[in-house]
Formats: structure tokens, sequence, C-alpha cells
């Protein structure tokens, strides 16, 4: 195989759990060189730095420190920072030959747009996703990202199905499987290590985790206060413990919700945690309530049952196979679901073929048309 040059983009949180193993795949090719550029959207230690450290990934060779702000203007600093990046090209000289980007956040979109720009072939782990629900900043991304992109690699078998409806050739498609879950499987046992539970006073199996960040979710003073009512009601039988994104941070105090969540003791208030304190606590949890596309995939892998307060999802194999029910921000379906968790009446899921931990060297093997070097 020729040399292949490879800038790998990632940008937010969600992004590092997915670049990570891939990196690491492909230190087993010295043919292949990897420039990691981090945008810079998510900047703050827990919801970037402390990834680096626990995913065991190199820091960035490049940092584009692009922050905040609104989503043109985000994007437009990625715009320009990354497609300086491309024409500088690798320290050594010469130019990238391929752009990797993973899911579907303002990162992902801007960096493919450069790229593509300046005639550099993209790949898109986490391709053919689709909410169709084009609201969801995430959506315009996914869609934009796999217009322009010529290697598709999809982690189930809705994506194939969209992106042919689409009308995307078909020798640009691959079913490479859920590189996010390689992470889960790999740091796993080192998860099951942690001190979280005693530091917190909980019983592995006898709580809820909690996550919120989705707009439609927190940015509605009434969305957010039935929601929370809900969770402050069930807290009374099931301790719940909820880390808390900056975003809905924000959005509590201002809408003046921070003093009844204080007041529910059981109701474990915590700032965003590191990938393995996160991981200890939703691989023992008895159910978790998440408006995140990863936690939705992550809890059906772990076989933990999931209330997704989303009215729709682009993950349908977590619904269909999972262990994921959609209860929109309806507190009633969400109350129901929660019965039934702690009734034992919750519906059973299996984990989706190819989501076995090896879908980084099936990236690998389609970014080099090779498979992995004998060791
Ligand atoms: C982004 C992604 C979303 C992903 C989420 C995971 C987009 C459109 N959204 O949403 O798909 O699920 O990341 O967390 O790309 N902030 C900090 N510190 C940081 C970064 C952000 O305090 O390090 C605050 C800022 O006030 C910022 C707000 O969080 O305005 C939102 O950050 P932003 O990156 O715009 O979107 P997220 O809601 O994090």
């Amino acid at each position: 195989m020729a040399d292949l040059r490879l800038a790998c983009v990632v940008g937010a949180r969600p992004n590092f759990m997915k670049m990570a193993p891939l990196l690491r795949a492909l230190e087993a090719w010295p043919e292949v060189q990897t420039v990691l550029i981090h945008t810079g959207q998510h900047y703050d230690k827990n919801l970037s730095d402390i990834f680096f450290e626990e995913l065991g990934m190199k820091r960035p060779d490049i940092s584009l420190e692009v922050g905040s702000g609104k989503h043109g203007a985000q994007t437009a600093r990625v715009l320009e920072r990354f497609e300086e990046v491309l024409e500088k090209g690798p320290v050594d000289g010469g130019s990238y030959d391929r752009v990797v980007v993973v899911g579907d956040v303002n990162s992902t979109m801007a960096a493919t747009l450069a790229a593509v720009k300046l005639g550099v072939p993209v790949a898109h782990v986490e391709a053919g996703l689709r909410s169709f629900d084009r609201e969801m900043p995430e959506e315009i991304n996914r869609l934009v990202t796999d217009s322009i992109c010529d290697m598709l690699l999809v982690s189930e078998p809705a994506g194939l199905e969209n992106l042919r409806r689409e009308g995307h050739p078909e020798d640009r498609l691959h079913l490479v499987g859920n590189v996010m879950i390689d992470t889960l499987f790999w740091l796993l046992p080192k998860a099951k290590d942690r001190d979280i539970h005693s530091k917190l006073g909980i019983q592995p199996g006898q709580y809820g985790v909690v996550t919120l960040h989705r707009p439609s979710n927190v940015d509605q003073a009434e969305t957010l206060s039935h929601l929370l009512d809900v969770l402050i009601e069930t807290s009374r039988d099931l301790p719940l413990v909820f880390p808390i994104h900056p975003r809905t941070k924000h959005r509590i105090e201002q809408f003046g919700l921070g003093d009844r969540l204080r007041d529910a003791k059981s109701i474990s208030q915590l700032p965003p945690l590191g990938y393995l304190d996160f991981l200890a606590l939703t691989s023992a949890a008895k159910v978790i309530v998440t408006d995140s596309g990863g936690l939705q995939e992550e809890s059906t892998a772990l076989d933990i049952p999931c209330l997704t307060a989303r009215a729709n999802t682009e993950r349908p194999i977590t619904v269909e196979q999972g262990t994921s029910t959609l209860v929109g921000n309806d507190p009633a379906k969400l109350q129901q679901g929660l019965r039934q968790v702690i009734d034992g009446t919750y519906k059973k899921g299996s984990c989706p073929e190819l989501w076995d931990g090896q879908a980084a060297s099936r990236i690998v093997q389609a970014l080099t048309g090779e498979s992995a070097p004998a060791n």
C-alpha cells in the first residue's frame, strides 16, 4: 500500500470515543500517517481534556480553538481555520490524502465542507443516520456531510437503507458496525474498578442515570420543568444520578428551577463526568434517561433499559432491537417507562450485529483497502 496521510478531525465530546479506537487501530500501519486536529468546539476539561487521558488518545497535533458560539459563527470558524490547515498540509510537506470525520456535530460538517471544496476526499464514520427531523442541528450536519463525502462508514443497517434511498453509489457504502462500542468494550473492565458508587453512596443496580442537553428538552422552561418533576417524583423510589451538561445547568438556573432540584435529596447533581466514571455508572444502572444519541447506543450494548427523551431517533436499531424506548418530552410516557423498569416489566433487548468491538479494524480496511497486517 502507498503511504497515506490522514487528517483526523474531532471537536466535541461524542467525537472522542469514536476517533480513539480508529487511531489505535491505525498504529499498526507504519505507512499511514495520522494528524489529529481538534477544532475546540468543546474545550472544558470535563468535556474534552479528560477524554484524551482516559481514552489513551494522543494529544491533538493541531488545535483550532474555535470555542462556543452561534451555529453560523462556530461553523464558519472551523471552515476558515481547517481550510488553512489543509492548505498548509502535513509538517513534512506534501498534502493530505483524506480527511476522516466522525459523528454529527457542527465540527463534523464544517471540516467536511472545507475539505471537499479543496478537493480532499472525506470519510464519514457514522454515516447514513437520519432522524428525519430537520429541526435538529445534527440532522442538517448529517445530511450535508453525507451528501458531499465519498466514503460512508455505516454503523447500522438503517443507515445503509437511507444512503441507498438518497442515491449514493454502492461502492461508497461500508457497513462497519459501531466504533463507539469498540471503546465501550475496551474500557469496561477499567470502568468496573472505579469507586464512584461508594463516593456517591449508591448501590450498583439500584439507581438511575439521567442526562439531558438537547435544545428541544432544555431550552423551554415548561418542558424542562415537567421533565424535572417526573425525575424528582421518581427519585423517591429510585435514587438518580444527574451529570449536568453546561447548557442544561445554565437553563436550570435561568428558569429558576435550581432550588427545586437541590431540594430533591435523592438526585445527585454532578458536573459532566469523564468516560470511565460515567461508564462505571451507566453499566451498573437500573435505568438510563437520556436525550443523547451515543447513550442510546451504549445502553443497548450494555443491556440497560433506556428511556430516550426524544420524539424520534436516527438510531432506530436501539428501539427495534435494543433497550431504548422513545418517550419524547411527555412526562406521562417517561413516568410509565420508569414504572415498568421499577416493576420489572420493561422489554428486553439484544446487542446488534457488528457492535462487537471490531468496528475500527473494519474502518481501517475500508481506508487502506487492505486487511490488517499480521502481527
Ligand atoms: C454538541 C453537539 C451535540 C452533542 C453535544 C454533546 C452540535 C450542533 N451539537 O452540543 O450534537 O450531542 O455536543 O455534548 O454540534 N459549553 C461549555 N464548555 C464547552 C463547550 C460548550 O460550557 O467546552 C457550553 C457553552 O455555553 C455553549 C454550550 O455549552 O454555548 C453549547 O455548546 P455547543 O458545542 O454549541 O453544543 P452542545 O450543546 O454541547
